[in-house]
């Protein structure tokens, strides 16, 4: 590495980087405008009201000055409130994920990065990417807390064991850029990093078309449904001995606890490792955990393949009761209820 090569700050080949580097230098220019500031008047002071031997040695009393304190308050009060209100705009950008995003799956594992592709390819601490469209990862660990910093894409978020945090962005230039896992996670920390090769849209096209895709997160899915024998109570119309899960990824359900809550993949996952957790209303606790049985990986898969269930030809609205009915395993809706 030349003094050429040296750089202040990493590549900057997302969206959002132009926006986080002005709020950065904005920060910064406030920073040393005030620091340079202090110095200089510092240096002033001490020369101005150096001991004279012919001068007063007392000091005048100060009463204080009310507007003075005023524009002393006022003006870093604004100044901060620039900061506050401009980091708070940039880190909502940052965290709103827009709804046509690609999903790309990636877990985090001692010690290295698993990601996988919507069309099925699968990737080891390398990501490939197409420029110019809008990226979704969705990350867990399968064991300890690790973080996946793109630095080029100025994002980084902490990837954890039993939760599903997300990134988004949207490159803007082809190029390769470093991937970094930012949270100590054991002796090989420093080792799981890996390139990001944004690629433009033909190539990615290529890419894709030249590698192996295998099944497609929703197919593995569907396979680990019928190998863990799922389908046995779960099924289609809601004939089952456990709900129908057609079309209720992101739909609301009523629990047999009273409470109504969003079938998200938080809840997925917790229903498919706790099933006792969180159960819908109207059907006892039959199923048995699969903790420990299907993989973090499998478990997105399953995710993926419930998503894909759209409703049933007969109109499928799950009926969510007005608050305060009576609801639970005695329902008054004989159709909720297990044969
Ligand atoms: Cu994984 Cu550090």
């Amino acid at each position: 590495m030349s003094f050429s090569d040296f750089q202040l700050i990493p590549d900057g080949a997302s969206t959002l980087a132009s926006k986080v580097d002005a709020l950065y230098f904005f920060a910064l220019a406030v920073s040393a405008f005030f620091s340079l500031l202090i110095a200089v008047l510092i240096f002033f002071f001490f020369v101005r009201y150096r001991r004279r031997i012919d001068g007063p040695q007392v000091g005048e009393r100060i009463h204080g000055s009310t507007p003075l304190e005023i524009v002393w308050s006022a003006i870093p009060f604004v100044i901060t409130m620039v900061m506050f209100v401009w980091g708070a705009m940039v880190y909502y950008e940052k965290s709103q994920v827009p709804a046509d995003a690609e999903e790309f799956l990636a877990t985090g594992k001692q010690w290295m990065w698993k990601f996988q592709h919507p069309e099925g390819h699968r990737e080891i601490n390398a990501l490939h990417v197409p420029v110019g469209k809008r990226i979704r990862i969705t990350m867990t660990s399968e064991d300890v807390i690790h973080s996946l910093f793109i630095p080029a894409f100025r994002i980084k978020q902490d990837v954890l064991p039993g939760r599903y945090t997300t990134l988004w962005f949207e490159a803007t230039r082809p190029g390769t850029y470093h991937l970094f896992c930012a949270e100590y996670c054991g002796a090989e920390h420093s080792r799981m990093i890996g390139s990001v090769y944004v690629m433009e849209q033909d190539d990615y096209q290529d890419w894709l078309s030249g590698g192996r895709s295998g099944l497609t997160p929703a197919e593995s899915g569907a396979a680990l449904f019928t190998q863990h024998a799922c389908d046995t109570c779960h099924k289609e119309q809601r004939t089952g001995r456990g709900p129908s899960l057609h079309g209720i990824a992101g739909q609301q359900v009523r629990l047999a606890s009273g409470r109504t809550l969003t079938r998200d993949d938080a809840y997925l996952r917790q229903s498919i490792v706790h099933p006792g957790a969180e159960l819908v209303a109207g059907y006892p606790l039959l199923m048995p955990t699969f903790q420990g049985q299907i993989t973090e990986e499998g478990i997105l898969h399953l995710i993926a393949y419930l998503k894909s269930l759209s409703a049933p030809a007969a109109e499928y609205s799950p009926p969510i009761p007005p608050e305060g009915a009576e609801q639970g395993p005695s329902s008054a809706d004989p159709s909720e209820v297990n044969p």
